[in-house]
């Protein structure tokens, strides 16, 4: 495993890599790894002949002091995981000087409309620190693709149409969720969760799967309302948003369209934590 901390030296060595032919994938990632990112970099290595992962809690993209502060950090055990993968592993691993200098603050970027609902809405200028740091990776490492998980389906769209716009080579492949036995999905911040709340989180699942059962009798509308009436019953979750829309558009359903794909959307806060699921219903 090789471990850089500098763009210059990555770059360099990547060059060496890319003059022996070899194909490059990038897994970006904020840290606290888990299983989630794990299958990211296990699919990265079987599609490239090195993987970058990047380590980076990128500050642009919080728009709450103590969230970032809170935020999970672990490097020694993400290197020992890491380590534990594979050898052809490239670490990653920028200070905020290394990336921002004295000037940290995001790009101002045209998404089409993908970041104005939803995380967007919740979350004031993260897809602009999302892009930022994402852009800056895309560019510094030129790998043939980069992986992104789909529990943050919105950030994956909106890299999608970023990365469009830009006219960047790289492929952007999203990956499916991965979920906790109990069926919550995994996210670094899960870690931030008491033991109960961890295991009960299920019922963001289960009432994503309850809106998937309905989908096909009752309106958007319908699910929706339920869906809040379950939350309001439920004290230890907090409901930001339930939202059902277009996958590709992001856009909230109004009336079923039969060639448009469906996903429902939810974002909960649950012992203080920000947790966010989504699951495909057509
Ligand atoms: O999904 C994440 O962990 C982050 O948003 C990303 C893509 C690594 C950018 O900081």
């Amino acid at each position: 495993m090789h471990l850089f901390d500098h763009k210059k030296e990555l770059t360099s060595f990547l060059l060496a890599e890319r003059n022996k032919n070899r194909t490059i994938g990038l897994v970006p990632t904020m840290g606290a790894l888990h299983e989630g990112h794990i299958s990211l970099v296990k699919k990265a290595l079987e599609e490239n002949d090195r993987v970058v992962v990047s380590i980076f809690v990128n500050p642009t993209q919080f728009d709450k002091k103590d969230d970032l502060e809170k935020y999970p950090r672990n490097l020694d055990r993400d290197l020992a995981l890491l380590g534990s993968v594979s050898e052809k592993i490239i670490v990653f691993v920028p200070s905020v000087d290394e990336i921002y200098g004295d000037d940290i603050k995001s790009q101002s970027y045209e998404f089409d409309g993908l970041d104005k609902v939803m995380e967007g809405k919740f979350r004031q200028g993260h897809f602009d620190g999302v892009g930022t740091i994402v852009e800056l990776f895309l560019r510094n490492v030129s790998p043939d693709k980069a992986y992104f998980g789909e529990k943050d389906f919105q950030q994956l769209q909106i890299i999608r149409k970023m990365a469009d716009f830009k006219k960047l080579k790289c492929k952007i492949i999203g990956c499916p969720i991965e979920r906790e036995p109990h069926g919550l999905a995994m996210s670094s911040r899960n870690e931030r969760l008491s033991k109960t709340t961890r295991e009960k989180a299920s019922f963001i699942y289960e009432t994503l799967q309850t809106a998937k059962s309905k989908f096909g009798t009752e309106s958007a509308t319908k699910i929706t309302d339920w869906a809040k009436e379950e939350f309001e019953k439920n004290p230890l979750f907090e409901l930001e948003y339930f939202q059902i829309a277009d996958e590709d558009t992001l856009t909230p359903m109004l009336k079923k369209q039969n060639d448009t794909k469906y996903r429902a959307f939810i974002a909960v806060y649950a012992d203080g934590v920000r947790l966010i699921d989504n699951l495909r219903l057509n």
